[in-house]
């Protein structure tokens, strides 16, 4: 069992072969943090790494440890991690340790998304349960590791087991007490259209925090960070994670005190959330999943890939190979006809493209963002035959039909709001404020979540679907719900998620078959609670290849590749004006899940011969794009380069970009990850990337995996009379592991 407890010590040692998480019972009945890091022997104690007080001003018994769950009001001055009101308005609380229980296997949580196992033995659950006296509350910590991923994943119970009302203010879901403040602390930053920019800063002494106040995780900041030591890169040194499975407003921070301990904290944002709590109910948080690395970040990385792709993502899609899409949106916007769709249809099968998308349009009498939302029924004059006879001739092509939505929201000027203006979401007698000519639905109202699934259920049915685009397309504004009493209207935002979550969780339990791809104007949304029911997102409504670079590399330090929607578009690119070749934008897009949103009856027919190359190409190797396991060789990130691969044990793929050309460029050396040593690989160049293999004659033929790794591509070199390329110029090798081994090459 990969969790011990020492009596004596009154330690708790989780563990599994890279990472240990020690905790224990102190002498003052709290519980402290011993030790987060690489393994240690967990037969033995660690008492001397075990938090003392420190000398300081106003001292007392709790001063500095390294609290696991710190409290408000009892003598640690740091920001807590939890906090609620008592009846007599205090707040109060000490909960002592009480019982533990440890055991086999992984609990979910009530209404909120949360990783899984499927064999017991693939993670082991520490309760500890924390009981204050004076007014029955009981807290339980959970804390599931996992036996094949460096993770560990955290949840608390709130349990009112007293007599009176309590009311939550503050309840995360992780909180972790580091001995120093020595790490870089690293976040996922950006807005609309430039979302998932890793921005690095060191810790500092205060307060660093990201957070949300949207009602959705936003653009703004992702619900993830990642510490790292100075001199931690993508392949050595320590690094640590934090991921929250939440998709509405959170908070993640690092607080680092006057003795340079670090204090992290991630959960609900206690901004803008309160709770009530009625004697004999619970509160459960949203998980958070802690990931630990001693060999650099590109492992963290892998790490989350993993258990997000196979442990959080569930269902018909978890692990199958994803559909190669066309979406109309950047070809069309609102303005298509019925005949206009099946002609790209009928060229999209031509490609070999295997999912036609109608995005936004087709609804109500929509032919701009300011009406309709809210009626979902097919717009007459662009279909005249509904979507049932749309979805049918485009099936009937040989196609698979998906269909966008964005069920959250009703436009002013819709049959929705003319019947159920109090549906928006807004405070009575105060105007409500329109984001892109729309309002929200109160999702936190179970008779609207009811109506959505009534309709959507419709809809689905009615034509045969096999994809939703589900979008969301501005934040909340006046959070305030006609179903809470006045003190409870800080229960508003986390109950909306909550709908959004029993929406998602009906759909996708009624219409198993639909792979849903989850989208807030690009990256609004994309967080690992969504994934748990859209197994893809689109990432971000910028299309162009080089920043998507940036982009995507982003975004995979946390999620998966078979979650990041990536799509080749037409130039010159649409948010940026850029122009850069069908074969750069190709090789962007490999790596992730493939789609064009563009308008392939304009393609010229030489365009038309390239795209239907790299269709062929991708779903050759697409598994491993998918479920490979993915490196990040050289970050985009204000450098002249990019590269990365994937690679599974008998191929891999490896794309190298150069961003901007250089006269006379010095060369680059490009060690490769992930391959086995002691194999042979036959190493060639994509041709259809549009360059002559003969060019790279000084990388390509039989190379051992050792020298692959240790010595690596040579690229860009003057020596091997690399072609001028200009700017934005993409490459890809594979590599195919050569069966049976070429015996004598290697030493
Ligand atoms: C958002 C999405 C786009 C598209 C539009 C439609 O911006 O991110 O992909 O679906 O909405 O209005």
């Amino acid at each position: 069992m990969p969790i011990r407890y020492n009596p004596e010590a009154r330690e708790f040692h989780l563990y599994n072969d890279s990472f240990s998480y020690i905790i224990k019972v102190l002498e003052n009945g709290y519980i402290g943090q011993v030790y987060c890091g690489a393994p240690l022997n967990p037969s033995r104690t660690y008492p001397l790494l075990s938090p003392v007080p420190f000398h300081g001003f106003s001292n007392n018994f709790r001063s500095t440890p390294r609290f696991e769950y710190p409290l408000y009001g009892n003598g640690d001055y740091k920001y807590p991690a939890f906090a609620a009101v008592f009846e007599n308005g205090s707040s109060v609380i000490e909960p002592e340790y009480a019982a533990y229980q440890i055991s086999i296997g992984k609990p979910g949580i009530p209404g909120l998304p949360s990783t899984y196992i499927e064999d017991e033995e693939e993670a082991c659950t520490l309760e500890l349960e924390l009981f204050d006296a004076p007014s029955g509350v009981r807290l339980i910590l959970y804390y599931s590791i996992f036996t094949f991923f460096n993770c560990l994943a955290r949840h608390v119970r709130i349990i009112n087991g007293g007599k009176r009302r309590i009311t939550l203010k503050n309840v995360m879901s992780l909180n972790l007490d580091l001995p120093d403040s020595d790490w870089n602390l690293v976040t996922l930053t950006g807005a609309w259209a430039r979302e998932f920019q890793a921005t690095c800063r060191p810790l500092a002494p205060g307060l660093q925090e990201i957070s949300s106040l949207r009602g959705i995780s936003g653009h703004e900041q992702n619900p993830f960070l990642l510490l790292k030591r100075p001199g931690t890169d993508e392949f050595q040194g320590e690094a640590l994670g934090l991921s929250l499975l939440y998709s509405g407003n959170f908070l993640a921070s690092a607080e680092v005190d006057s003795y340079d301990l670090t204090r992290l904290r991630m959960g609900i944002n206690p901004e803008t959330f309160s709770w009530e709590l009625a004697p004999g109910e619970f509160f459960d948080t949203p998980e958070a999943i802690l990931a630990y690395s001693a060999g650099g970040i590109n492992r963290l990385s892998q790490d989350y890939h993993r258990l997000y792709r196979t442990r959080l993502a569930r269902g018909t899609w978890r692990d199958k190979e994803r559909p190669i899409l066309l979406n109309n949106w950047e070809a069309t916007y609102f303005d298509f006809t019925e005949k206009k769709l099946l002609e790209m249809a009928d060229t999209a099968v031509s490609l070999g493209i295997e999912l036609f998308v109608l995005d936004d349009g087709w609804f109500g009498s929509r032919d701009d963002d300011t009406t309709s939302l809210g009626d979902w029924v097919p717009h007459t004059r662009k279909l005249p035959g509904g979507i049932s006879s749309l979805a049918k001739a485009i099936t009937g092509k040989g196609l698979a039909f998906g269909l966008w939505i964005e069920p959250e929201m009703v436009s002013p000027k819709s049959r929705l709001f003319e019947i159920h203006p109090d549906w928006a979401v807004g405070v009575p007698n105060r105007p409500r404020t329109e984001e892109r000519q729309q309002y929200v639905l109160d999702m936190s109202r179970k008779e609207i979540v009811d109506h959505l699934f009534s309709v959507l259920s419709q809809l689905i049915s009615s034509a045969p679907i096999s994809y939703i685009k589900w979008d969301m397309n501005r934040s909340l504004t006046e959070p305030w719900s006609p179903s809470l009493l006045p003190h409870r209207q800080g229960e508003f935002f986390h109950r909306y998620c909550l709908g959004v979550y029993d929406l998602y969780n009906r759909l996708t339990g009624a219409f198993p078959h639909i792979l849903f791809e989850s989208c807030a104007g690009g990256g609004g949304r994309f967080d690992p609670g969504l994934l748990a029911f859209a197994p893809q997102g689109w990432l971000s409504d910028d299309t162009d290849a080089l920043e998507r670079l940036t982009i995507q590399a982003g975004a995979s330090l946390c999620y998966p590749l078979s979650a990041l929607g990536a799509h080749v578009s037409a130039v010159p690119n649409h948010q940026t004006g850029r122009q850069s070749s069908l074969a750069f934008r190709a090789m962007t897009a490999f790596f992730g899940v493939l789609g064009f949103e563009q308008d392939p009856t304009k393609l010229h027919s030489d365009e038309k011969k390239k795209i239907a190359e790299h269709i062929k190409f991708y779903k050759a190797h697409r598994a491993l794009f998918q479920q490979g396991c993915f490196s990040r060789l050289l970050s985009p990130a204000g450098a002249s380069y990019a590269a990365w691969m994937v690679s599974s044990g008998d191929q891999a793929v490896v794309g190298f970009y150069k961003l901007l050309s250089r006269p006379n460029p010095k060369p680059v050396i490009l060690r490769l990850r992930d391959l086995d040593p002691a194999a042979v690989y036959e190493v060639s160049v994509w041709e259809a990337g549009g360059f002559d293999p003969g060019d790279r004659e000084g990388n390509c033929g039989f190379r051992g995996g050792d020298e692959l790794m240790r010595g690596g591509l040579l690229l860009n070199a003057p020596g091997l009379d690399h072609p001028m390329t200009g700017d934005f110029f993409a490459e890809l090798f594979l590599l195919r592991r050569q069966e049976p081994r070429v015996t004598g090459e290697i030493a």
